[in-house]
């Protein structure tokens, strides 16, 4: 193309921009014209809302938002104070001070601490700032410690979500790589409704650790999705699954030191991931005194996983003899396999005092579900009198 006529193109293109613009201003002021592009119809439509708004309401409301402020400092040799990162790392046998800003503070820390009375740990509360010191520290002081800022009137105090603190403190411990608990052995359920924590906490962020298998001896390979590692935890097991399930326990080393963790027994735990959902129905709403008559509870749920029935009804109370006949299948139902569990209270021939409520209870792990319905006796018909 020609130079000039590109220049002519540009020039076009600007004209019919101009137009558009000058479109635009006539529809804000009147908006009434309908434009064959809806598009830029929409556009100028939530630009001339936008404009009157701004007009009508000059005033701006701002909702407000206290921002966090982070209250907690380290005070470090010398008298020099810092803001402690997310985890602090200090040889064990030195002294940890921490300090929060505030009037009114609460603390938490690694429970272990309450029990020990020999003097090493100590809060204070000055004017200014609340002091933690934790002092002659060992592996075992390892954990998070948090603060937050209280709201106190003259009778109570409530928590003020806006002025925390926290960091979590690794007291090296050459002779202690994992944080020491209470126990040699624990035992921790393998839910499958939840990720399942294996509490082997190093006293070293830099300390490799791995996961071993006591039965048969293997590593469990630690793949950063099934299982993840995490410094300040443990590992975690993200799914339950049967093979998981036995004694384990962590291994961890540093410079030539290598240890074992407390063993952990996984209980491999199929727990639902709700209470039961389920239905009643009577094989007759009404039903003439004399007559047998039955109430079927069923409950639809995961596959392999119990539901326990429990019935309250009219008669109980009096004795009334009844049997219930409970029945459980799987069932392929919406694409996956379900477990059909079934309860049916029969009652025979009946009388006055079966006319009322018939409640069925369904138990699993994760809790209750209750339905019930109503069964009406009706009196004897003249014909059965006879
Ligand atoms: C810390 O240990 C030293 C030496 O064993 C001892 O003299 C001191 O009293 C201890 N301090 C506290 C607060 O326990
Ligand atoms: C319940 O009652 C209905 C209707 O009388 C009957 O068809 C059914 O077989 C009964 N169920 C049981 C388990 O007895």
């Amino acid at each position: 193309m020609k130079p000039g006529l590109i220049f002519l193109l540009i020039c076009l293109i600007a004209l019919l921009l101009e137009f558009v613009e000058c479109r635009k201003d006539q529809k804000a002021t009147k908006n009434i014209a309908k434009s064959k592009k809806q598009n830029v119809e929409k556009k100028v439509k939530a630009a001339a809302t936008a404009k009157s708004k701004g007009k009508r309401k000059m005033k701006k409301v701002s909702v407000r938002v206290p921002a966090k402020i982070f209250i907690m400092t380290q005070l470090l040799e010398k008298g020099k104070l810092q803001k402690p990162s997310d985890t602090v790392v200090i040889p064990s046998g030195e002294r940890l001070v921490l300090r929060c800003k505030g009037k009114h503070i609460s603390w938490a820390y690694p429970s272990y601490l309450d029990e020990e009375n020999d003097g090493r740990f100590s809060i204070a509360q000055r004017k200014r700032y609340s002091q933690l010191v934790v002092a002659n520290s060992t592996g075992a002081d390892t954990g998070e410690y948090s603060c937050w800022a209280l709201d106190c009137d003259t009778e109570t105090c409530r928590k003020d979500d806006s002025k925390t603190g926290s960091t979590y403190v690794f007291f090296t411990d050459p002779r202690e790589l994992f944080v020491p608990t209470n126990d040699y052995y624990e035992a921790i359920q393998l839910r499958t409704d939840r990720p399942t924590t294996l509490p082997c906490q190093v006293t070293n962020p830099l300390a490799q650790v791995s996961l071993h298998r006591e039965f048969p001896p293997e590593v469990i390979p630690v793949d950063g999705k099934l299982i993840t590692f995490h410094v300040k935890k443990g590992f975690v097991i993200h799914k339950a699954l049967p093979l998981f399930a036995g004694t384990v326990y962590c291994v961890a080393s540093y410079r030539g030191l290598m240890q074992s963790s407390t063993k952990y027994l996984l209980i491999y735990t199929n727990y639902p991931s709700a209470p039961p959902s389920a239905k009643i129905t009577a094989s007759s709403s009404s039903v003439p005194a004399g007559v047998n008559f039955n109430v079927t509870c069923t409950a639809l749920g995961e596959i392999d996983i119990e539901v326990e029935f429990t019935w309250e009804f009219p008669g109980q109370q009096l004795g009334r003899p009844t049997y219930t006949r409970e029945s459980q299948e799987p069932v392929y139902m919406d694409g996956q396999m379900r477990h059909l569990s079934q309860s049916v209270l029969l009652v025979d021939e009946a009388r006055p005092i079966d006319d009322g409520l018939y409640k069925c209870v369904t138990q699993n792990l994760q809790g209750k579900t209750t339905v019930s319905t109503h069964v009406n006796v009706l009196p004897r018909t003249s014909s059965s009198q006879t």
